[in-house]
């Protein structure tokens, strides 16, 4: 990887993610243009990419003059605006989201997360028993595909015949699973989600429980409702982030420990702990690889000027192995303490599943550990379309059980 490598790189092209070495890649990039600017490509203005920690974290803490509000993801940052600006979380900014964030996070307290974990813990020791029983499974298909939308679907009562529905919609709407899905394809799957949450809320308005939609249906800030379409578009987005991001993860987390017998031998003896073995998965599999905002004014940022109007990409992929910050970090060390990773983003929009994120990675490292004595990966797994999530939508795995 040269300057003039980089001079012909474009990371809004999913392919790039494919064809590079990623760890060479991000690595020239933190030494040689640490602000670089994507020149523009086709249809696509330029944008910059912040690929350093500090930098990522100076960028993530600055809401006022980095705005979410017209896209949080490169794809819609490109395209100018984002649709449900000001309506999601994600992409609303200033008084509005601290109050709509304060209304989700009640139903997202670490006390009534507890159950859900432990639900998280039952369900993956399940899915783990009838995989081993039959020795050979696909990783992604067979149990990482099970696991979160199951506990996002319980947390927002979504009806169990309607969550495979679900997933396949996410897969769609987020990472193109090939280069041959359409645009109108995603497009069209991220109306069949909103069409659907706009129905269930409809029904908790008629019938509140006690669970996350009913809150956003029925929960008032400043003591009116949340429009419709905040309800619908929250939902939503708390679908697909419960969804891809946690599933990725622990897909990655297999493979690092397969392809590390060394740190798979320190989790079986219990040497490293589950919840410190988590994090380093979190880091190392890094999932969601950017997050991006666009300047209100011009803003200095590792010595280059971003201008008013410019999109702003900040890889977390990177910045989680910035050599400054992390000591040997292409190493997987399931023992790294400190370990302050960015996986899930930093300050006002840090994510709001991380509980449940850490939650779902914990369950399948501690069900790994307590029922597997081997884990072997036979075949090339299949890698994500995506230059958003980081994974494999295919995993060949070979579980050999833990003597009784
Ligand atoms: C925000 C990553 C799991 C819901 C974020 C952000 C990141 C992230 C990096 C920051 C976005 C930004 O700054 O623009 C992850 C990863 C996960 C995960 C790596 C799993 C391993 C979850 C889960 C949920 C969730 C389980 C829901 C239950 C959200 C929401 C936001 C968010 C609603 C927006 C918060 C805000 O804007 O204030 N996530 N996430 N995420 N995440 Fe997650």
């Amino acid at each position: 990887m040269t300057a003039a490598d980089l001079a012909t790189l474009d990371l809004a092209d999913p392919q790039t993610f494919l064809d590079v070495d990623l760890t060479e890649l991000w690595r020239t990039l933190r030494a040689e243009s640490p602000v670089h600017w994507n020149e523009p490509r086709g249809d696509n203005p330029g944008f910059w990419v912040v690929s350093r920690y500090a930098d990522c974290v100076t960028a993530y803490k600055d809401n006022k003059r980095l705005t979410s509000e017209r896209g949080n993801v490169l794809t819609t940052l490109l395209q100018g605006n984002d649709s449900a600006s000001g309506k999601m979380l994600a992409v609303t900014d200033g008084a509005r989201h601290r109050a709509v964030r304060n209304l989700m996070l009640k139903s997202f307290s670490p006390r009534l997360l507890e159950a859900v974990a432990e639900q998280v813990r039952k369900r993956t020791r399940g899915l783990l028993e009838d995989v081993i029983a039959r020795g050979e499974c696909d990783f992604a298909t067979d149990v990482a595909d099970h696991i979160p939308i199951n506990t996002i679907g319980d947390l927002m009562d979504v009806p169990v015949a309607d969550r495979a529905r679900l997933v396949d919609w996410n897969n769609r709407t987020l990472s193109r699973v090939s280069s041959e899905d359409s645009q109108m394809d995603e497009w069209l799957a991220r109306n069949e989600i909103l069409l659907y949450f706009s129905d269930l809320a409809d029904q908790r308005r008629r019938n509140p429980g006690d669970d996350v939609l009913s809150t956003l249906a029925n929960g008032l800030v400043d003591g009116a409702p949340l429009a419709e379409d905040e309800v619908v578009f929250n939902s939503y987005s708390l679908i697909l982030g419960a969804d891809e991001s946690s599933r990725m993860s622990s897909i990655g987390a297999i493979l690092a420990l397969a392809q590390n017998p060394e740190q798979w031998r320190k989790l079986k003896s219990g040497e490293v702990g589950i919840d410190t073995a988590t994090e380093e998965v979190l880091r190392w599999t890094t999932p969601a690889m950017h997050f991006g905002r666009r300047a209100v004014e011009d803003v200095e940022l590792g010595g280059r000027t971003i201008r008013a109007d410019d999109v702003v990409t900040l890889w977390n992929s990177s910045a989680n192995f910035d050599e400054e910050v992390f000591p040997d970090p292409t190493r997987f060390d399931l023992a790294r303490t400190p370990n302050r990773h960015i996986a899930f983003g930093f300050g006002p929009h840090f994510c709001l599943g991380a509980f449940l994120g850490r939650a779902h990675v914990g369950s399948v490292l501690e069900g790994l550990r307590d029922l597997v004595s081997e884990i072997r990966v036979p075949g090339p797994g299949t890698r994500l379309y995506s230059n958003f999530v980081y994974g494999y939508s295919s995993l060949p795995v070979e579980l050999v059980p833990e003597k009784a």
